[in-house]
């Protein structure tokens, strides 16, 4: 069985004052160990402390976005090494927001993935259709785009996590059923498993899109659900940690 890996993404959220509410996931972390790996992923700005607290905790720390270089002239920008070296075990790439608000584009996002595995990390690749795009039927069609556009060929189990997160569910409170969740992560299992062979068998697939407490069981409990991308609810500990121990 894949182990099932729990991370939050806090997107622009988090202040120092934020630091209490970690502290507090992170003494209920060895609770849930046992179920499922714990991943934070802070605002740059929090990730050094953050991660200086997780030392030794059953929790791990990650970044939202890097830029593709190592170094250079990039104002603004961070590199995955910097992540790395400020403590970070993933960086999330290719978001839905990053694609839309900063026009990230597939080939983009693969290079960021690969800018990851350079830095010694894991990238956490995202893909989902919007809400037109569903209604227009096309939802597969545009995830085997992404799939195809995103995802490099050195694509691993061990560094590579695939996130699922359908567009119109992200911070709306509406989710797909559990029966369209298992149609969608299959067709997933079923191009990982085609092109990256034993290691896309063993690929994690997350779901993302207001996942709660209250959802959280039903939707992990479907089939090629390996995890969740939980955005507002993980800024909670008592939410987070509920949603990891219904896995
Ligand atoms: P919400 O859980 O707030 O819907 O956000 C999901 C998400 O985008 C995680 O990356």
């Amino acid at each position: 069985a894949i182990r099932p890996l729990i991370a939050g993404n806090w997107k622009m959220n988090g202040l120092k004052g934020s630091i209490a509410e970690f502290d507090a996931m992170l003494n209920g972390a060895a609770e849930v160990a046992a179920k499922a790996d714990l991943l934070v992923c802070p605002p740059a700005t929090l990730l050094a402390a953050f991660a200086t607290k997780a030392a030794g905790k059953k929790l791990s720390v990650g970044a939202q976005d890097c830029h593709p270089k190592s170094s250079g002239a990039h104002t603004g920008d961070i590199a995955a090494e910097m992540l790395a070296d400020a403590g970070a075990t993933a960086i999330i790439v290719g978001h839905s927001e990053r694609r839309a608000d900063h026009g990230e584009g597939d080939a983009l996002v693969m290079q960021k993935a690969e800018s990851a595995w350079r830095a010694g990390v894991t990238a956490i690749v995202c893909i989902g259709e919007t809400q037109g795009q569903r209604d227009a039927g096309k939802t597969l069609d545009i995830l085997r785009g992404q799939l195809d556009g995103s995802l490099p060929d050195a694509s691993t189990a061990a560094n590579l996590v695939v996130a699922y997160e359908p567009v119109w569910a992200i911070g709306t409170g509406l989710t797909p059923t559990a029966k369209d969740v298992e149609q969608i992560h299959g067709f997933i299992r079923e191009f990982l498993t085609s092109r990256f062979k034993a290691d896309g068998a063993r690929m994690r697939i997350l779901y993302g899109g207001s996942v709660k407490p209250s959802n959280a069981a039903e939707l992990m409990a479907v089939k090629n659900v390996n995890g969740a991308l939980v955005g507002g609810a993980s800024l909670k500990a008592a939410d987070f940690l509920a949603i990891a121990k219904g896995c």
